[in-house]
């Protein structure tokens, strides 16, 4: 009883995700009355569903920077012109994903898409699920402008607004805009995926939004573009690795570039954070361990097929297990902004902020110890049905 009426008021408090966890009930209703192979197994999940918001949706905080702070993001657009818009590529060198597919247009498009569908034939499901997780995430793209789009100080007023930050968020996004449509036109071609399972949970997605706990706030908000932008890099970059081993070097290679774009992002959204760090170090190093305590969340965490209840619990599970993404990455990740940021070396900080400091620098290894004992007490999941893949069961 006491579990209910803490659900009930938590939800109560979640208004803007109220349409997400509705959607989530009716599902839940659609399930329990309908016949169908997706039909959960595990009882267990039922009987909490009706009182559980979604988990990762947490107390909503909003324009948590001081306003006076909005002057220090006005100052430092003649700095992000030199800077920060550099790291974009020109248009008419970009790569685009027609240059990495079969040419419709031409005389040997069967030819090779079948080539294309005989390499994939190598690849295993689980890598499947991974692939197909990650381009979802890539996918729900309008998710990701508009959190940039929240961020007090840099948002694009206008949407043709000229201030630097808009000129990077704009063009940002029409640089990922590729990721997503390679992907999606890749995995299509492959006949290995259910296409319609793919579209529906993408539709979910970006009508569920996400949670990263940024706050209006854009010292959090580019600490967690910063560390995003690094974490698609390490996976697209396990996705192009693993590929090359199954034997399709023509999906290596399209993940390869993908990673590169991602790594070139993060040098974009690293610079900000360092330069936040020079003009107010007290300022942004007390984001960087407010955004650490908070976790970095994924930006598809908040993913739904329609079906399975813990989608991306499931899907992390297997890139884990895979190596395509494991929490010894996070922790890498971790170690790695804060020596690019030399959050060690910071001098002339507050007592408040010498503790964010300690916090920031003790966490990697802390996390590490964390996760070998999680892992040395890890229980054995059965195998897991993925809609993605035909139902076809995952071992996780
Ligand atoms: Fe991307
Ligand atoms: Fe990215």
């Amino acid at each position: 009883m006491a579990l209910k009426l803490n659900a009930a008021a938590f939800q109560s408090q979640m208004q803007p995700f109220h349409n997400a966890s509705s959607l989530r009930s009716h599902h839940r209703v659609f399930m329990a009355s309908t016949l169908h192979h997706h039909q959960p197994s595990v009882e267990v999940r039922n009987v909490k569903k009706p009182f559980t918001p979604p988990r990762e949706v947490h107390v909503q905080v909003t324009h948590s920077m001081p306003p006076e702070k909005r002057e220090i993001f006005d100052s430092l657009n003649d700095w992000a012109e030199k800077n920060i818009l550099v790291h974009l590529k020109p248009v008419e060198k970009c790569w685009q994903p027609s240059d990495f597919l079969p040419d419709p247009a031409s005389e040997g498009f069967d030819e090779q898409v079948k080539e294309l569908r005989e390499r994939c034939k190598e690849i295993p499901d689980d890598y499947f699920v991974v692939l197909v997780g990650d381009m979802i995430t890539e996918e729900a793209l309008p998710t990701y402008q508009t959190m940039i789009n929240t961020l007090d100080g840099v948002r694009d007023e206008t949407g043709a607004s000229l201030t630097s930050w808009a000129i990077w968020t704009r063009a940002w996004t029409a640089e990922e805009n590729r990721h997503g449509d390679l992907l999606n036109k890749y995995l299509y071609l492959s006949g290995r995926v259910d296409m319609k399972q793919i579209e529906t949970t993408v539709q979910y997605l970006i009508g569920s939004g996400m949670d990263p706990r940024t706050e209006n706030n854009p010292y959090l908000g580019f600490i967690y573009t910063s560390f995003q932008e690094r974490a698609t890099f390490v996976s697209h970059g396990n996705t192009a690795r693993l590929a090359k081993e199954h034997g399709d070097t023509k999906l290596a290679q399209i993940c390869g570039t993908i990673a590169a774009d991602e790594k070139r992002h993060e040098t974009a959204y690293t610079k900000i954070v360092e330069k936040l760090l020079e003009v107010d170090p007290d300022g942004a190093i007390l984001a960087i361990g407010d955004m650490m305590k908070k976790k970095i969340s994924m930006p598809a965490h908040l993913m739904y097929d329609g079906w399975d209840e813990n989608l991306f619990e499931h899907f992390s599970a297997v890139a884990q297990r895979i190596g395509v993404y494991t929490a010894k990455d996070y922790a890498d990740i971790l170690e790695f902004l804060v020596a690019r940021w030399e959050v060690e070396k910071l001098t002339g900080l507050s007592s408040e902020g010498r503790k964010a400091q300690d916090y920031v620098c003790g966490l990697a290894p802390r996390i590490r110890k964390l996760e070998e004992r999680a892992q040395a007490r890890a229980k054995q999941w059965s195998p897991v049905p993925f809609s993605w893949i035909f139902d076809k069961e995952i071992k996780i």
